[in-house]
């Protein structure tokens, strides 16, 4: 399974995300790929935030080999699900879709959750790490009991 994580400057909410979901599934030594992409471009070529970078280094993580970059109609046909941050991400990132088929890969990070919640709050304005990164871990392990029993539904 391929998937893209999404936010709009690729240099906050969606590394932290797949720092995360790339920690997870190397312990559980699943083949899969993840990348990140923002919606916007505005941070090409730059490493995440000194933040999100602290933040995940606080929880074992290194992010600091991760790049942003601006998301492409190409993604759609190289990964197998979208992962977007908020509702506004889903919005542009469908400004982006290729086809309307395609369209069903985008999903919220946080509809895997068991919380109510549906976006994850950007922190860049207001230093929120810790509560983005706790989310995404808590989602996206549900995301990984998901993905694991439809690979296998697919045998
Ligand atoms: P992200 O956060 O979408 O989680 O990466 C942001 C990063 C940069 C900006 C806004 C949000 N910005 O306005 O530059």
């Amino acid at each position: 399974m391929r998937i893209l994580m999404v936010c709009l400057g690729n240099i906050c909410r969606s590394p932290i995300a797949e720092g995360i979901l790339q920690h997870k599934i190397d312990q559980k030594r699943l083949n899969w790929i993840v990348d990140s992409a923002g919606t916007s471009g505005w941070h090409d070529g730059e490493s995440p935030d000194v933040r999100a970078i602290k933040c995940c280094k606080n929880h074992g993580i290194d992010i600091t080999r991760q790049i942003s970059r601006k998301l492409t109609a190409k993604d759609f046909i190289d990964f197998d699900v979208i992962l977007a941050m908020d509702k506004n991400n889903v919005t542009d990132i469908l400004k982006v879709c290729p086809d309307p088929l395609y369209a069903s890969k985008v999903k919220l990070a946080m509809s895997y959750s068991h919380e109510s919640e549906v976006s994850v709050p950007d922190p860049y304005y207001d230093d929120r790490f810790e509560l983005v990164y706790e989310m995404l871990d808590k989602s996206l392990d549900h995301f990984i009991v998901k993905g694991l029993a439809v690979v296998h539904q697919g045998c």
